[in-house]
């Protein structure tokens, strides 16, 4: 039965639905956007060109999302629990917010933020742990209409003052610490040594969740609890939601890509909104009352969009996890199953493996029963771990979705709907409505028919689209509408089956996904080389049990080799500096030159496949420089 009106539950649904959103996209989503709030209905559902690009959706209307996401569904569900929060400590009391609570806080954290003097267009750089006021703070820029600019806790202040620097954010979101597994990440420590940069920052609004000793600045510093008591002092309650035009900016997320630092992917707010909603409520089939837990974090574009957005725009309940999946131990994730009695587990790869690697031991007394789907993002999906997921999580009986999408797209794109279309073992299937995808070849040319395999494209506009990346719309145009005419380029490979179903390959650029995480390889040769005494570096990813892909470091290194994991542990520590601890390398050669065309190209399909063990398959190295240099890399590697 349909949980809501635009739900598909079937395959002939799902391929009407298709034709009419390929065919008509503006009747298809004119429809589904009539079931949200808006404050004013748009003129125009859609115009767009990829060319410049500019793509505007719901253009004329006016809305505030968190009027979708809150204030729509108090009245019907506000005692419904919104988000339920695991600590990271199992001794630790949890907290559920209900609909009602969630939207008292956020409007509460709305008039702190203007009591500060945040503005609407102001961005605002969050950077916190897994707690309920991370949501808080997000939902409360979306409020205000700020553009929040979310930081996942693992990167350093010099990754932390790039972003401040580039969007010129003078607000600040922050945390005394936070808990992860055994852990406590001095997060406000961090953000102090990125203002050390950043002098035109003139607020950060800690939030007490550790307690270490933070130092805190006059004039510039203030504690979240005390701005609160001022707001409720004076008597704030409810907070006059912004109208924001649909096309305004709703997030800025930086990602990584094949060249220089990270840009600022924007996207904005009501293609956003409706596009998150429909894919969470189509692939994961969301009944209303499901308990939905996303195991991704807020500082990813996974945990905006299923964690936050998409969940909460249904009227979910959405788990919001601290901790890691092995602390206390590896039966993390099936204690909090167990507990809350999850209905919809949405996680990665990289963490299934993990898991996996733990043996059956960690299940044992926990009760999986209450599991109705399973999901799987980030990276492609082994089939080993695909079955394991299958077997024993979801018992036989729970549908897996393989949801293929990026930081760029919003929500997800290709993916099988939950017991409505069919699964296939590491492949992601079908588009979802609305999108078209499409393969090409080096050429530019689009691969048609079946069993075939390219570069992925996507050849039409979709409600969720990246509109510009922050302050420099050329950059997005260079990178995603250049490389193919008049098309979206994803920077992945695809297989297209027999019956027309995409299987991910993986990126065809130079950008490593590493646990379900994004990061360039030119981004992480610039850390490297700022070592002192690394004269080049060359990166490649290779097959990680674990991670999916690991990264490898070919290095040129001038200076004492005497103790050579010395070293290594000094360059480890300084790519964890520059950029942040998930970008360590996991093995560094050093070598003496690096395989160089004459033009001074670094052949990295060379260096690949030694990273890979793989020295029968190097090629051609007559093209070379140098082809010595082979030998002598492959010689140091054994
Ligand atoms: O290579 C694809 C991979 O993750 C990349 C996007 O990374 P990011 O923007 O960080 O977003 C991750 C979460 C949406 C893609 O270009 N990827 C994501 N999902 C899948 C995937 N590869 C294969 N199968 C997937 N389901």
């Amino acid at each position: 039965m349909k949980k809501y009106p635009y739900q598909i539950t079937s395959l002939e649904e799902y391929k009407e639905a298709y034709e009419k959103s390929i065919q008509q996209p503006e009747a298809f989503w004119g429809d589904i956007a009539e079931n949200f709030t808006w404050k004013k209905k748009w003129d125009d559902v859609l115009s767009w060109n990829f060319q410049e690009p500019k793509v505007e959706w719901f253009k004329g209307a006016s809305l505030n999302i968190t009027e979708n996401c809150l204030d729509r569904h108090i009245e019907s569900i506000g005692d419904r629990p919104a988000i339920i929060w695991e600590p990271n400590d199992p001794e630790e009391h949890h907290r559920v917010l209900t609909y009602k609570d969630l939207h008292k806080k956020v409007c509460q954290f709305a008039h702190v933020l203007e009591n500060n003097g945040v503005k609407k267009g102001d961005p605002v750089c969050i950077y916190m742990g897994m707690i309920p006021e991370l949501a808080i703070a997000v939902l409360a820029c979306a409020r205000i209409g700020a553009i929040h600019s979310v930081i996942f806790g693992g990167f350093s202040a010099q990754s932390i003052a790039d972003r401040l620097l580039d969007a010129k954010a003078e607000f600040i979101v922050t945390c005394d610490g936070a808990f992860r597994g055994q852990k406590d990440i001095p997060l406000k420590s961090v953000i102090d040594d990125a203002l050390i940069a950043c002098p035109f920052v003139k607020r950060v609004i800690v939030c007490t969740r550790t307690r270490i000793p933070v130092s805190m600045i006059k004039g510039r510093d203030v504690w979240w609890e005390e701005e609160i008591k001022k707001v409720e002092t004076l008597g704030l309650k409810y907070f006059d939601a912004e109208p924001m035009d649909a096309e305004d900016p709703l997030f800025i997320l930086y990602t990584s890509g094949s060249t220089g630092k990270p840009k600022g992917v924007v996207h904005s707010t009501a293609g956003y909104m409706v596009n998150t909603n429909y894919s969470f409520v189509n692939a994961f089939q969301y009944n209303p009352g499901d308990i939905f837990f996303c195991t991704a974090d807020i500082g990813w574009i996974t945990g905006h969009s299923y964690i936050l957005y998409g969940p909460l725009s249904a009227g979910a309940t959405t788990v919001i996890f601290e901790g890691i999946p092995t602390w206390p131990d590896a039966g993390r994730f099936w204690d909090i199953v167990d507990k809350y009695k999850v209905n919809t587990l949405y996680t990665a790869p990289t963490a299934i493996r993990s898991l996996m690697g733990f043996g059956l031991e960690p299940l044992k007394g926990k009760d999986l029963s209450s599991l109705k789907v399973l999901g799987s993002v980030g990276e492609p999906i082994n089939e080993e771990a695909w079955h394991w997921y299958d077997e024993h999580i979801g018992k036989g009986k729970c549908p897996i979705v393989d949801t293929w999408w990026q930081t760029e797209t919003g929500s997800i794109m290709i993916t099988n709907f939950a017991g409505v279309t069919p699964a296939i073992p590491g492949t992601a299937t079908l588009p979802m409505p609305g999108v078209l995808p499409c393969l090409v070849d080096e050429n530019g040319k689009e691969i048609e028919g079946n069993s075939v395999s390219g570069n992925l494209c996507i050849k039409q506009t979709w409600p969720s689209i990246i509109r510009t990346t922050y302050n420099d719309h050329e950059r997005c145009k260079q990178t995603y509408f250049s490389t193919y005419e008049n098309m979206y380029f994803t920077g992945d490979g695809a297989m297209r089956d027999d019956k027309g179903n995409y299987k991910i390959t993986g990126r065809v650029d130079d950008v490593l996904n590493v646990s379900g995480h994004r990061i360039g390889t030119a981004e992480l040769e610039n850390a490297m080389n700022m070592h002192a005494g690394v004269i080049e570096s060359a990166i490649v990813g290779y097959p990680h049990d674990l991670k999916g892909q690991g990264i490898y470091a070919f290095l040129i290194y001038e200076g004492n080799l005497e103790d050579p994991d010395l070293i290594r542990q000094d360059i480890i520590q300084t790519v964890s500096r520059i950029i942040g601890p998930i970008a360590k390398p996991d093995k560094i050669q050093f070598v003496t030159g690096l395989p160089k065309t004459r033009s001074g190209k670094i052949m990295r399909r060379i260096l690949r496949k030694i990273a890979e063990n793989d020295f029968a398959n190097v090629g051609d190295t007559s093209t070379l420089l140098d082809p010595a240099v082979v030998e002598e890399i492959i010689a140091g590697k054994i």
